[in-house]
């Protein structure tokens, strides 16, 4: 495109410049041969008038010579009767000329008995002449001043090797001039071309000057703000992706380890099932032993399988809930009541803090499953002798803050980030002999978030854990 561009303007260039160049020459020659035509008049005139002062030929002749003539051209003045006989000629001896009425300017001069004009060779002087006949009828004769025509065409040609010379200058000129005014002006077409291209192989963050308020200006304003679109949506997309490539692998993650979870109960239930059915075993003690621990572990493998609809079912829930009113610090005690009989097992003894009312408005199935959950853990994860300490109290914007507080193991710091996590257990063994699946905190932590909560944990090794809930369930309508 720029390459035909600067063809054009060339073109355009040279045209217009020849053109001009052309008319102006045929204009100057026109308007020479008229300025010239009237001099011959002029001279003619004068020579006319000279005879009439009684001046001689040769006399009349030297005086029209000083007015009109130079050295670089003679005036030629001849004088012809109406026979055609040559009177007087200032650059031939008349003598010696043959007669002239057959000239075609002096034959017209006589017959229009006027002025006639005559472009034509000279048979007397060998050279083009220009002629201007006029005739005068008080003589009546005919006066011919002329120039040669060589004189002012050489004139003419100086005038059109100028005229050439000034042309192919400004053709030159202009010509660069164009040449690098259209480079200038392609050159953001060419950015823009490389920015599109670059945008073509994946790059989006390419932008291009925008700093010309011309129609190209606005066209990369335009490709810039394109750009900025085109980024944006990328980006939204690449991070729509990501997400759905994590929610993959999050759900091939759960497969797996549930049916992990649900591989181990069943392996052993299946092991004790074929001693039993094999009929080696005679001993009943044995064999009820057996079925005891057949039993654990269907329990377990059911326990399993209800917290695993218990998560789905809160994860689908959206604010959806049955909300209710009850007393939160009733519901402390009675789920210390609930789990002393497990906490009396290894002498843990549960206490309920600061046991002031609390009205909140929940669903009082969900937050019964998080005080469960949480002392469940402290106890279990507690030493013999050990303590559990809960307490919940109100803060400011209805929120309400859980705490469980035990005098247990405690819990690694590299593993405190990853409590929460669905199937993550610390000591998988420890936590399996336990009866646990990993599925409780993070119960907890759903739950939590269904209240525009959250659930965090601090853990001293050795010492204890504290696990903190805060929900947004406080009753300010009691
Ligand atoms: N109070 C605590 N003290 C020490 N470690 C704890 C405590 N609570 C939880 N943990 C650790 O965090 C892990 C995850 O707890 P979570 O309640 O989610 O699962 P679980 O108790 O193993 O099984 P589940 O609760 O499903 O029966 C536990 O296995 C345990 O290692
Ligand atoms: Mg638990």
């Amino acid at each position: 495109m720029l390459r035909r561009m600067q063809i054009f303007l060339v073109i355009i260039v040279l045209l217009s410049i020849s053109t001009t160049g052309i008319f102006c020459i045929y204009f100057l020659g026109q308007y020479s041969d008229r300025m010239n035509v009237q001099m011959l008049a002029s001279a003619s005139e004068l020579y006319h008038r000279e005879l009439s002062a009684g001046q001689t030929y040769e006399q009349a002749s030297v005086s029209c010579q000083t007015v009109f003539a130079d050295e670089s051209m003679k005036l030629r003045i001849t004088v012809v009767d109406a026979d055609g006989v040559v009177l007087y000629d200032n650059q031939q001896s008349a003598a010696t000329m043959v007669n002239h009425a057959g000239r075609k300017e002096i034959k017209d001069a006589f017959a229009t008995k006027g002025t006639a004009t005559q472009k034509r060779h000279s048979a007397t002087l060998n050279m083009d002449m220009l002629y201007l006949a006029r005739y005068y009828p008080d003589l009546n004769e005919v006066i011919r001043s002329s120039v040669p025509l060589e004189i002012y065409q050489k004139g003419i040609q100086q005038m059109q090797y100028a005229f050439a010379g000034v042309m192919s200058a400004s053709l030159l000129l202009l010509g660069a001039l164009g040449y690098f005014y259209s480079r200038r002006l392609v050159r953001p077409l060419f950015e823009l071309r490389s920015a599109t291209e670059s945008m073509a192989a994946s790059n989006y963050s390419v932008r291009v000057q925008t700093n010309s308020s011309d129609e190209i200006g606005a066209l990369s304003k335009a490709f810039n703000s394109m750009a900025d679109q085109l980024e944006k949506e990328v980006r939204d997309l690449e991070e729509k992706n990501d997400k759905l490539a994590e929610l993959q692998v999050m759900r091939a993650e759960f497969v797996a380890n549930v049916s992990h979870e649900l591989k181990t109960p069943l392996t052993s239930i299946r092991g004790f099932v074929e001693t039993l059915r094999n009929g080696h075993i005679k001993d009943p003690a044995v064999q009820e032993r057996f079925l005891e621990i057949i039993d654990i572990e269907v329990e377990r493998l059911h326990q399993l399988i209800s917290d695993i609809l218990e998560l789905s079912e809160i994860e689908g829930m959206e604010g959806e809930l049955e909300l209710q009113k009850f007393d939160l610090s009733t519901l402390l005690d009675d789920v210390a009541t609930l789990l002393d009989d497990k906490a009396t097992d290894s002498n843990i003894s549960i206490i309920v803090e600061d046991c002031e009312q609390l009205p909140v408005l929940a669903s009082k199935y969900r937050i019964k499953q998080i005080l469960i959950n949480l002392v469940d853990n402290a106890i279990k994860y507690n030493r013999v002798g050990g303590k559990v300490y809960i307490r919940a109290t109100r803060e400011p914007d209805r929120m309400i803050v859980i705490r469980v507080k035990d005098t247990g193991e405690g819990i690694a710091p590299e593993h405190l980030p990853r409590v929460f996590e669905r199937f993550y257990r610390v000591d998988k063994s420890h936590s399996r002999q336990m009866g646990g699946t990993g599925l409780g905190l993070s119960i907890v932590k759903h739950i939590a978030q269904l209240y525009a909560g959250t659930a965090t944990v601090e853990s001293i090794e050795g010492a204890g854990s504290t696990f903190t809930v805060r929900l947004r369930i406080a009753d300010d309508l009691s």
